[in-house]
């Protein structure tokens, strides 16, 4: 639907009014209404490294979830303030990995005997004290655009990975891009005890999965790639890795938002595409490529927005702009300084991967 003309007009002046002093960043499954006002659009990936390189403004308003903009804060100097203008806005995946179960877990894998050789690899999706335990323990951080790489560097520095939270995006990388079995991961559950596994288990996996997932990326099933290939002969299918590992297998192409962007530039006009990722973007999708006669439809039947993401609207937005223009620093996403150094630490290992 389109935007409030008056919110419009509000949101451009508080802009205005702030000029050099506040950059946007919009993640790709933003409303179109907010992505609009964003001064670059990106993945996590990009989006951590495009907020590191603003040190002139003062205010970052991240247009993501919560996560995102910790680790803006993280990435950004003491004087620079984030600001995320819904705090509702989170991640249910975050959530999936508390501070006090990694440690458990960590613990269990000491009884076992592995921890020595065990090297914690956690997903930019995750909270900024999961970020920290990754640090202390020698591992780095990875998104979906270098899941691969950061398997690879953490090979180089111990024989398991303990992957958290997203249970698919480390099956998918470990089996699909590097060629390992379903067997040589094993699924940690927090909710049990020893997380659901034996020593020997523990013991003979070379992943340890954590048993998290995203909602939004769960709805999609092999169902839905069988239908959008017997609907549209000759669609290529696409999907994010954050789908479970057997729409992956059924899937044509696999990669975080940036790549399906990419994908799409690079497709030959006549193509014809289904997009398994969140909704905003695969409807800005398919109206930005419709001109260019490439056909891209939204993998499921269903619709498929995610609701935090979503939290971030027009409204939120001007609020959060005026407010900054008016001098009033609102919504600031700050992590404690022992928290942010050792996830510092591992977000630099990832901004070092080859
Ligand atoms: P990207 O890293 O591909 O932007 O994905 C982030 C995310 O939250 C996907 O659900
Ligand atoms: Fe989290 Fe999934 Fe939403 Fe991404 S799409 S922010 S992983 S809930």
């Amino acid at each position: 639907s389109p935007s409030d003309p008056d919110l419009v007009a509000r949101a451009r002046a508080a802009k205005e009014k702030l000029g050099d002093k506040v950059f946007i960043l919009g993640h790709h499954y933003q409303r179109d209404e907010v992505i609009e006002f964003a001064d670059v659009t990106g993945d996590s990936f990009k989006l951590a490294k495009d907020a590191a390189a603003r040190p002139e403004a003062e205010y970052i308003v991240f247009c993501g979830v919560h996560f995102m903009a910790e680790s803006a804060d993280i990435l950004t100097s003491d004087d620079q303030k984030v600001v995320l203008p819904d705090l509702a806005a989170g991640c249910s995946m975050a959530d999936m990995a508390t501070a006090e179960q990694v440690a458990e877990c960590w613990d269990v894998l000491t009884e076992a005997g592995v921890a020595d050789v065990t090297v914690p690899v956690s997903y930019m999706n995750s909270s900024a004290d999961i970020k920290a335990f990754t640090g202390k323990h020698g591992g780095t951080i990875c998104t979906s655009s270098n899941a691969e790489r950061a398997l690879e560097w953490a090979f180089q520095q111990g024989e398991k990975i303990l992957f958290l939270p997203d249970q698919h995006l480390g099956r998918n990388t470990a089996v699909r891009d590097m060629g390992m079995s379903l067997d040589d991961c094993v699924l940690y559950n927090p909710h049990k005890p020893n997380g659901g596994l034996t020593v020997e288990q523990l013991r003979n996996a070379k992943m340890i999965l954590w048993r998290g997932h995203c909602s939004v990326h769960g709805r999609f099933s092999v169902d839905s790639v069988n239908d959008v290939r017997a609907r549209i002969p000759g669609v290529n299918v696409l999907v994010h890795p954050e789908c479970k590992h057997e729409v992956v297998a059924a899937a044509d192409y696999v990669g975080s938002t940036e790549y399906i962007i990419k994908a799409l530039e690079a497709a030959p006009a006549g193509s014809k595409w289904a997009i398994g990722t969140e909704l905003n973007l695969v409807r800005r999708l398919a109206n930005r490529f419709a001109a260019q006669d490439k056909e891209v439809v939204f993998l499921d039947k269903t619709v498929c927005f995610c609701s935090t993401m979503n939290r971030i609207d027009l409204p939120h937005l001007v609020w959060t702009l005026e407010s900054l223009a008016e001098g009033n620093l609102v919504n600031e996403i700050r992590v404690d300084k022992e928290t942010e150094s050792f996830a510092k630490l591992a977000l630099e290992r990832m901004l070092a991967l080859p």
